[in-house]
C-alpha cells in the first residue's frame, strides 16, 4: 500500500483508484476491485445485467457483469453515479480484455440518482444544442474527450518549452495598456464600491488582449519565456473561429533577429505536439480517436499525417500572397467577396483560400504592410514594396485561417517613440514599456497562438466554441 511518486513515498495513495490507473497497470486476474464512477450504458436480461461504467479519467469504460441481475438497484440508469465494492476483476471474453464481475459477494450501490439527465446522455444531440446545457454537456464521454485532449496538448506544450530552455511565466490579466492598439478592450470596473469610482481604484484598467508587452519585460530577465493565458477581445466577430475570451500561448525569445527563426520554431512546436498525438496510446490522439465517429477519426488522422508529412511548410511574403490572390481573382472574381489589394488586410476568406485551396497545408505569410500591424513590430529596411513592411508573420492553416501571429520587436527606444507618435497612440500608458529599451536593449521576437484555434484545427471541429468548456462569445456569457 505504499505509493512512490518522484521519490516521495506516501503510506497510502490518498485518492480512490481511477479507471485510467487501472488500465495503465491492470490488477492481476481474479483480484478484488472497488470502483466509483457513472453509468454510461445498461442492458438487463433474465439471468444477468450489464453495466458500462466510466469515470472521466479516460475514454475507456469498464464493463461490469452483474449476476444475479436483481443485485442491480432499480435506480441505476445512464448518468447515475455508482460504487462497486469487492467486485472481481477477471479476463473478459472476445474483444473485451477485462470485466468486473459483481456477485452476491460484492455490492453495487447508487451514490447519486438521475432525474432529467438520462435522456440527454443517451441521445445524439447537435453541438449547438449541447452548448445550451453547459452543466451537463461534458458528462457525455464523447464530449469529455475534447477536454482531456485539451489538457494533453497543454502538457505536450509544457514539455516542449521546457526542453527548449524556456521559463513559463504568469503575466497579468488586468492591464493599463492596449497591447495591440486595436481598441478591442473590455474595461475593468468595480461593480459595487462607489468609492472606487467604478473603475480600478480610480485608474483605467482593462482585461488583457495579449500579454506580449509584459512578456517582453520578462524576456529581458529570463531570455526565453512563454505563457498560456486567458485573453479577451471585445470584437463583434461572431464567427466559428472567434471567442471573446480565449487562451493565448505567447512566447518571447531574446537574441532573435530573423523572422525565419521564429517561423521555424513555430513549425517545430506544432509538429512536436502532433508527433505526441501518435505516440502515447493512453493520452493525446487516442482520447479523441476512440470516441470520434469513423469519418471524424479519419479526417483527424489525415490532417495530423498531412501536417507531419511535409518536411517544411511553405513561407511567402505578403506581397507574393497578394499576387497569388489577385491572379485567382482576375481569373474568376466570384472566388472572393473582397478584392485582394496590396495594403489591405487579408480577409478570412483570403487566408482560408491561400492555405486550404492553394497550398493545401499550413503556410507562413511574412512582411505585412506597416499600417496593417501593431506599433511594436520592427520595420523592414529597404525592399521595393509600395509602402514599408514589418518583419512579421502569420501562420495560416486550412479551414481556420490565422493560427499564429508573430514578429521581431523594435528594440530601439527612439524608433519606438517615433512610431507611437506617428500613429497618434497615447504614450502615457506605454512609458513603463518604453523605459526598458534604454537599458540593455537586445534584438528579440515572439508570437501568439490561439490555443483554441490549435485545438479546433487538430480536432477538425467546425466551431471553436466546441473546444472550450464554457465559451464566451458575442452576446453569450451563459453561465
Ligand atoms: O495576431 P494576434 O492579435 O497577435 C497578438 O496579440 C500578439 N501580441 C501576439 C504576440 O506576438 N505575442 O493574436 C494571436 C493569435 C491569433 O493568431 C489567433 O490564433 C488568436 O491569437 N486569436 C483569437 N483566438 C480566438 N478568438 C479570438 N477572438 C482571437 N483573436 C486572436
Amino acid at each position: 500500500s505504499t505509493f512512490i511518486a518522484s521519490g516521495v513515498a506516501l503510506k497510502k495513495f490518498p485518492l480512490t483508484k481511477c479507471i485510467k490507473d487501472i488500465y495503465r497497470s491492470p490488477p492481476c486476474a481474479n483480484s478484488p476491485i472497488s470502483l466509483k464512477g457513472w453509468v454510461s450504458g445498461t442492458r438487463i436480461s433474465k439471468n444477468v445485467a450489464f453495466v458500462d461504467m466510466v469515470d472521466g479519467t479516460t475514454y475507456e469504460d469498464v464493463k461490469c457483469v452483474v449476476r444475479p441481475p436483481y443485485l442491480l438497484p432499480n435506480a441505476v440508469k445512464v448518468g447515475t453515479s455508482i460504487k462497486i465494492d469487492n467486485g472481481l476483476w477477471v479476463e473478459g471474453r472476445g474483444k473485451q480484455k477485462y470485466e468486473v464481475q459483481v456477485t452476491e459477494n460484492s455490492s453495487i450501490g447508487v451514490i447519486g440518482e438521475v432525474e432529467e439527465l438520462f435522456p440527454l446522455l443517451k441521445k445524439q444531440h447537435t453541438e449547438k444544442f449541447l452548448r445550451t446545457i453547459p452543466q451537463y454537456r461534458w458528462r457525455k464521454p464523447e464530449e469529455a474527450a475534447i477536454l482531456r485532449f485539451r489538457s494533453n496538448v497543454e502538457t505536450a506544450l509544457v514539455n516542449f518549452f521546457d526542453q527548449h530552455s524556456f521559463t513559463k511565466t504568469h503575466p497579468p490579466i488586468m492591464t493599463s495598456s492596449d497591447c495591440e492598439g486595436a481598441g478591442e478592450l473590455f474595461t475593468v470596473e468595480a461593480a459595487s464600491n462607489a468609492s472606487l469610482d467604478k473603475c480600478f481604484f480610480g485608474k483605467e484598467a482593462y482585461l488583457t488582449v495579449s500579454t506580449q508587452l509584459h512578456l517582453e519585460v520578462l524576456c529581458a530577465a529570463l531570455n526565453r519565456v512563454w505563457t498560456l493565458t486567458p485573453c479577451f477581445r471585445a470584437e463583434e466577430s461572431d464567427t466559428n473561429r472567434h471567442l471573446s475570451e480565449f487562451w493565448m500561448l505567447e512566447a518571447e525569445m531574446a537574441f532573435t533577429s530573423r523572422v525565419d527563426q521564429l517561423t521555424d520554431f513555430s513549425e517545430l512546436m506544432i509538429k512536436s505536439v502532433i508527433s505526441k498525438l501518435f505516440s502515447d496510446f493512453y493520452g493525446m490522439g487516442s482520447n479523441l480517436l476512440k470516441t470520434a465517429s469513423k469519418e471524424q477519426g479519419a479526417s483527424m488522422l489525415k490532417r495530423w499525417e498531412m501536417l507531419l508529412g511535409q518536411e517544411k511548410w511553405a513561407s511567402i511574403t505578403y506581397t507574393d500572397a497578394i499576387k497569388i490572390l489577385r491572379t485567382a481573382y482576375e481569373n474568376d472574381d466570384s472566388v472572393f467577396q473582397y478584392e485582394p489589394k496590396w495594403g489591405d488586410s487579408l480577409k478570412s476568406e483570403h487566408e482560408k483560400w491561400i492555405a486550404g485551396e492553394y497550398f493545401k497545408n499550413p503556410v507562413f505569410v511574412t512582411d505585412y504592410p506597416v499600417e496593417e500591424k501593431a506599433f511594436y513590430m520592427k520595420i523592414n529596411e529597404g525592399g521595393n514594396t509600395p509602402a514599408p513592411t514589418v518583419a512579421c508573420y502569420d501562420l495560416l492553416v486550412p479551414d481556420i485561417g490565422e493560427l499564429i501571429g508573430g514578429s521581431l520587436r523594435e528594440e530601439e527606444y527612439g524608433k519606438l517613440c517615433t512610431e507611437i507618435e506617428r500613429r497618434k497612440l497615447n504614450l502615457e500608458p506605454l512609458k513603463w514599456y518604453l523605459a526598458q529599451r534604454k537599458n540593455g536593449t537586445f534584438p528579440h521576437g515572439g508570437f501568439g497562438m490561439g490555443f483554441e484555434r490549435l485545438l479546433q484545427y487538430l480536432s477538425c471541429k467546425d466551431n471553436i466554441k466546441d473546444v472550450i468548456a464554457f465559451p464566451r462569445t458575442v452576446n453569450n456569457c451563459l453561465c
